[in-house]
């Protein structure tokens, strides 16, 4: 591909990559019940002990687990950087402006689906985004788009004013042995071509321990966040162990990154 960002360029590779722990699921969990357990104040301030770096939270249209109590509570009472997950709707900007969390994630929402199901078309949808990253953005919250890891939506991220984005690794994580390189290069080749372009690059989706490894050695990626599979081995092991799980797996495959870019100097 000869688009600009692919070849050969200075990388300097962060040795910490921040990991923002997701925390719908300590919400599904508390809402099977209707009452208050378990806590998602309680989860938040695992988070930072535990080796997090922020807290992720969806609102979602339907509040099917975060709701807006939640997301009160956890920029009152919780230090670490909040990003909010939602939906671009009016709705949910006023939200955003009304409790200034430190950074918001705009995801495509489907009521239906189970889980966010693919990127969001931000080509297609640019005229209705734009204006409301521009509010975003004049609150000083750090707007990042949750897409899929191709070029046109790169490039149609920087041109709606966003300073981030967080590319969707569902494909990668569900992919065969057979298609898994294929899908890790177009991580690779994305990640590259957005910090080519001065925007800030995230990932998440469906990372596990199992296969956080070569997304988290990609130097240009600066943050993942990861929710699902925390929650369920916290079943198993204890939150703070999930999560001290994921950050160790994440911490050694990113050392490995800084020794070779280093290596290449
Ligand atoms: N990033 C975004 C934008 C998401 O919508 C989700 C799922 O809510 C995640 C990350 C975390 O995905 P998972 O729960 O599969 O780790």
């Amino acid at each position: 591909m000869s688009r600009p960002g692919f070849g050969p360029q200075k990388i300097l590779v962060s040795t910490h990559l921040r990991l923002g722990v997701n925390i719908d699921h300590v919400a599904t969990l508390r809402n099977a019940r209707g009452g208050r357990e378990p806590d998602t104040i309680r989860a938040a301030a695992i988070v930072g002990r535990a080796g997090g770096d922020s807290i992720t939270a969806h609102l979602r249209e339907d509040r099917r687990h975060i709701t807006d109590d939640d997301i009160k509570r956890l920029k009152a009472e919780i230090d670490l950087p909040l990003n909010m997950e939602m939906a671009a709707t009016d709705e949910m900007v006023a939200i955003a402006i009304a409790n200034r969390p430190h950074a918001v994630c705009i995801v495509p929402e489907r009521r239906a689906e189970l889980t966010t199901e693919g990127g969001l078309d931000v080509v297609s949808a640019a005229a209705a985004l734009s204006p409301r990253i521009a509010k975003l953005n004049a609150a000083g919250i750090q707007v990042a788009l949750f897409v899929d890891p191709d070029p046109a939506q790169v490039e149609a991220t920087k041109k709606s004013g966003a300073p981030a984005l967080e590319f969707h690794t569902g494909e990668y994580c569900n992919a065969s042995e057979r298609t898994r390189a294929k899908e890790l290069k177009r991580l690779e080749e994305a990640s590259a071509y957005a910090a080519s372009l001065g925007l800030e690059v995230h990932a998440g989706h469906g990372l596990t321990v199992a296969n956080v490894g070569p997304v988290a050695r990609i130097p240009h990626i600066v943050e993942l966040n990861i929710g699902h599979t925390i929650v369920a081995e916290a079943v198993f092991i204890g939150f703070e162990a999930a999560i001290h799980g994921m950050r160790t797996a994440m911490d050694r495959a990113r050392a490995s990154t800084a020794s070779r870019v280093e290596a290449r100097r």
